[in-house]
């Protein structure tokens, strides 16, 4: 069976059920509301998502296909390395920002790289995010307080969670946490250096407010990156006053924020849940599948991102330390 980029396409269109790009006339028209720009209004940073192929020969034949959350050079470094034909991101990409500051023509041609994009065309089409996090949803708002993308859900606890604990060990599990506690322990040792950081253990499952036996039942799921305040907070309990748990994910924030303090005042748990880096986990995988049943001769592979912070005393090699001491004492200095 042989695939070209048009049949990936076709597919996250029916993945999406229509959502995608079919041909340039498809943004040109302004029909397609998943074509949307995301601005703070700084000049030039503005980006358009093009859900569907951002950058291929609808007719180049592919073979591997890689999913990824985010585009960067060492993802673009590893398709060309490992044989992949077509690159599928779920964050929207730019040139250059995606592409280790080169045009994605020269360095995806480089490589016979396709280039996909599917991110708002992705939002909203599955319930797997309240599931992983133990709860199904009885009210979803979109918009909360008017606010586009302000997601808020309402949901009661999944048969199998009674109680605080239950939530933090289904996450755990869900993603594997114990895996990447070793792998962060053994790399911490191999490169002696206790003080690496990294992502999905730093800023993993975590209780702020309440004990691990605290009963939880009715869960109000905020993603505090959204625009959710403490207004909106009250509001939403004064709709909904059997919620007993705050739930706060893919964003979180942090002790002395006044969505704690609002939680704490009330009595009501506080806890945050999968960070942004977990969504390779919770979008990430059903998209690549979805696309493997689509395409089942395809090989699909997921290029997972593994975020660590290093002191700059404990960086690399004793060589290539040296090599920035004498580089930025001769040359990086006003002259
Ligand atoms: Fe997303
Ligand atoms: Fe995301």
């Amino acid at each position: 069976m042989t695939y070209y980029v048009k049949d990936l396409l076709n597919a996250l269109d029916d993945i999406t059920n229509g959502r995608c790009l079919k041909t340039s006339a498809d943004w040109s028209s302004g029909k397609n509301p998943f074509v949307v720009s995301k601005t703070s209004n700084i000049p030039g940073k503005a980006i358009t998502e093009l859900p569907g192929l951002v950058w291929g020969d609808p007719e180049k034949e592919i073979k591997k296909i890689a999913v990824i959350m985010t585009l960067t050079e060492s993802a673009i470094e590893l398709a060309g390395g490992t044989g992949v034909d077509a690159i599928v991101t779920h964050h929207p990409v730019a040139e250059a920002t995606n592409s280790g500051g080169v045009l994605f023509n020269v360095y995806l041609n480089l490589y016979n790289l396709a280039l996909f994009e599917l991110h708002e065309a992705f939002h909203g089409l599955h319930p797997g995010i309240p599931w992983l996090h133990g709860h199904k949803p009885y009210y979803t708002n979109i918009a909360v307080g008017g606010i586009q993308g302000c997601v808020v859900n309402v949901g009661e606890v999944l048969p199998e969670i009674s109680n605080v604990g239950d939530l933090i060990d289904r996450l755990n599990l869900l993603i594997n946490r114990a895996e990447d506690e070793k792998v962060l322990e053994m790399e911490r040792q191999i490169r002696n250096c206790p003080e690496l950081e990294e992502t999905s253990i730093k800023v993993g499952a975590k209780i702020y407010l309440g004990k691990r036996e605290n009963p939880v039942k009715h869960i109000a799921h905020i993603h505090p990156h959204t625009g959710f305040n403490v207004k909106h907070l009250e509001q939403l309990l004064a709709e909904h006053p059997k919620i007993d748990t705050i739930l706060a994910s893919i964003s979180r924030v942090y002790p002395g924020h006044e969505l704690i303090a609002k939680a704490e005042e009330l009595g009501l748990n506080f806890i945050c849940g999968n960070s942004h880096a977990m969504e390779i986990f919770e979008n990430g995988v059903p998209l690549a599948q979805a696309i493997q049943n689509h395409l089942p001769e395809a090989e699909v592979v997921i290029f997972r991102e593994r975020m660590a912070s290093i002191p700059l005393t404990a960086i690399g090699s004793p060589e290539i330390r040296a090599y920035g001491q004498n580089i930025a004492g001769t040359y990086l200095k006003r002259k």
